[in-house]
């Protein structure tokens, strides 16, 4: 029987570190109304570079910290909202350019849930016992999907990226138990990235816009009901409680958000691991971006228990209880 042990996270973010007050000089805002509503100060974006950039950039990074070849590397998942390209994958780009030309690729999109997804999706991958080693990575140049003269959206994001390796064990599992849900009646409350019908055959052409949109209030309302929900999920799978679980790392979109959740949960603030100050939501990469600044500050010691919880467009969530 084989279980999928984490060896490593790894994260990379576009050096370009852009202010609150900086966008203040580009839309109507403030770094007060931006840091009370959510919590940020800061996000990098990026200048000249792509997903697959950063993603390629942690690829590299997994596979020197592990100590093992790139061609020993078996799977290569992307969860991303803004691949590159429509086609190819993000995932192919990276398997090529690091070199693990053994490995499957293919990305992912279930958003800012989309890393719990890939992590879900390499762990019964590596129990079948025919692939020994996942590299599963968050990525986004979310900047690319932004209107960049809509305050209400584009002060929130960032870009960058964060992943894991994992490898197939017999005698270590890291990932105890998980809850991936999908709510697609709610489609609509964030939208992104629409291709319009405009072959020379089409008599009415599509105007629809391009850019992200977001129903704010909706989605804070869905964030903080479904994030205690989802917790307890797990915690009730694993048998275990709130005390046994050193951090829950939730998706980085909004503090005020994890203080709802908080509250709701009956668990002190400081239970939740929180840097999207200096980073604000960037999708898919944010809970991998968390994970490996932790684990870099040494906060995850081997055996801690903790919980990562992500939640957003689908709308969808996901929650998974891991054991470092
Ligand atoms: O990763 C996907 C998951 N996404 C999320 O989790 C986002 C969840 N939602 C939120 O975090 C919050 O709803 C937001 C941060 C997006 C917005 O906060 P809010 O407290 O819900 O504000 P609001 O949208 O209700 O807007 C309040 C006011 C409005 O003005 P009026 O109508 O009261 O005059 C907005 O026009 O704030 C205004 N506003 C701004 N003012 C200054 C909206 N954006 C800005 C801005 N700067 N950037």
């Amino acid at each position: 029987m084989f279980s999928s042990k984490i060896v490593g996270f790894e994260s990379y973010v576009p050096k370009n570190v852009i202010t609150n007050d900086e966008l203040s000089n580009i839309v109507e805002t403030s770094d007060e109304w931006i840091y009370t509503r959510t919590g940020i100060s800061k996000r990098c974006l990026s200048t000249n570079e792509n997903t697959s950039d950063f993603a390629i950039n942690v690829g590299k990074k997994l596979i020197e910290n592990a100590n093992i070849s790139p061609e020993d590397i078996d799977i290569v998942i992307v969860a991303t909202i803004t691949s590159d390209y429509l086609t190819p994958s993000t995932a192919c780009i990276v398997q090529g350019a690091i070199g693990a030309k053994n490995a499957l690729a293919f990305d992912i999109n279930v958003a800012c849930s989309g890393f719990v997804y890939a992590l879900s999706i390499a762990d019964k991958f590596l129990k079948s016992g025919v692939y020994k080693n996942a590299i599963v990575i968050g990525a986004e140049t979310l900047s690319k999907l932004l209107d960049w003269s809509d305050r209400s959206t584009c002060v929130l994001f960032g870009d960058g990226s964060g992943g894991a390796l994992l490898t197939a064990s017999t005698n270590y599992n890291s990932i105890i138990a998980e809850d991936l849900k999908a709510d697609g009646i709610s489609w609509q409350a964030i939208t992104g990235g629409k291709l319009n019908n405009n072959n020379p055959f089409v008599e009415e052409k599509e105007q629809s816009s391009f850019y992200l949109q977001m129903n704010g209030r909706d989605v804070f309302n869905f964030a903080t009901k479904t994030i205690p929900k989802s917790v307890n999920q797990v915690l009730s799978k694993a048998n275990l409680t709130l005390d046994d679980i050193k951090y829950i790392v939730p998706h980085q979109a909004n503090s005020r958000i994890v203080e709802v959740a908080a509250k709701k949960l009956k668990v002190s603030l400081d239970k939740f691991y929180l840097n999207l100050q200096n980073y604000g939501n960037t999708s898919a990469a944010s809970i991998p971006i968390a994970l490996a600044e932790m684990s870099k500050n040494g906060l995850l010691q081997k055996g801690d228990k903790i919980i990562i919880t992500g939640f957003g467009a689908g709308l969808t969530w996901a929650s998974m209880l891991i054991q470092i």
